[in-house]
């Protein structure tokens, strides 16, 4: 018997285990994204109401609608923004970015004058991380007329436009530290918190797929924060990121992930920060390890 979920637009067709498993494996392939069993019900109403919006009747039809061509392909970025769990927040994790306050100290003492500060938030979503490390970078440097460069990166091109407009609901404020509420960092409108063209104008938006990190131009970062990603995939996967991330820190930059998301994982590059509180990796310098800076 055929079963159906009703849903506010109607009723979405029963997944079967053979079309489980076929776009279980298209998400994991092109986004790393590991759907439990458990998510089934989760994929089922995703995917059956883009179906409704779309006009396609089955599972197998939108399938191979979203594998055909460039129309499958826009198509797809559509799914990936529906299947991929955006939840963020401001400062959502208070232990790490007292860690990245304390590492962007430092560098406002070592760092040449002339240079930027570069940090990055992988997996921004819709941009909260990355003007984070924006408000704090403009507490710590700014104000000495330092500059700093903020990167968000995502695969979500929806989530992007998003951060990119850096407007969000007041009840955000909630999140914020007292010093990140000054005009000179946002402005509160109809309900909504608007980032300030200054901060913005330090960050910058773009589309990468973690799994394509060898055409992400990104290198010398003084911060990669990466938060709340990895989780979603598999250990193998997660080993071949940090790896590559790795590779893009400056020498003396930092790796921040979340806590318990990799615990067994090194690299001869980095050297583990000894905390129980935050997950870290900070790049060793040329002196520590006679490897020659990659300039
Ligand atoms: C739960 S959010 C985390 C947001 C933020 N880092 C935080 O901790 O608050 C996960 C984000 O990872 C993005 N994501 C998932 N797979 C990705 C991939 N393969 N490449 C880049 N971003 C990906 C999703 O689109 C989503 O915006």
């Amino acid at each position: 018997m055929s079963h159906s979920l009703y849903t506010g637009l109607g009723s979405v067709p029963e997944m079967d285990d053979v079309q489980f498993s076929r776009w279980q494996s298209l998400l994991e392939e092109r986004t790393g994204m590991c759907l439990p069993t458990q998510r089934r019900s989760f994929l089922q109403t995703s995917l059956g109401l883009r179906m409704q919006e779309v006009g396609c009747d089955s599972y197998q039809e939108y399938y191979d609608r979203v594998l055909n061509g460039p129309a499958g392909a826009i198509e797809w970025s559509t799914l990936v923004d529906r299947l991929t769990v955006q939840e963020t927040r401001f400062f959502r994790d208070p232990d790490a970015f007292a860690f990245v306050e304390q590492h962007m100290r430092q560098l406002a003492r070592t760092l040449p004058a002339t240079s930027t500060l570069e940090a990055w938030s992988v997996g921004c979503s819709s941009g909260e991380e990355a003007y984070s490390l924006a408000m704090m970078a403009e507490q710590v440097l700014g104000e000495a007329g330092r500059r700093y460069a903020i990167t968000g990166t995502d695969i979500s091109t929806i989530v992007l436009r998003k951060a990119r407009a850096g407007r969000y609901l007041a009840r955000s404020l909630q999140w914020l530290p007292d010093f990140c509420r000054d005009s000179s960092m946002l402005s509160l409108e109809n309900g909504h918190i608007q980032i300030s063209d200054m901060l913005r104008k330090h960050c910058c938006f773009s589309q990468v797929n973690i799994l394509n990190l060898d055409t992400c131009p990104l290198e010398e970062q003084h911060i990669i924060y990466c938060q709340n990603v990895l989780i979603y995939f598999r250990r193998w996967r997660r080993r071949e990121i940090l790896n590559a991330l790795a590779q893009r820190l400056a020498p003396g930059g930092v790796l921040i992930i979340g806590l318990g998301e990799m615990v067994d994982w090194q690299h001869p590059l980095l050297e583990p920060v000894r905390s129980s509180r935050v997950s870290a990796f900070v790049r060793k310098t040329e002196n520590s390890t006679g490897e020659t800076a990659r300039r």
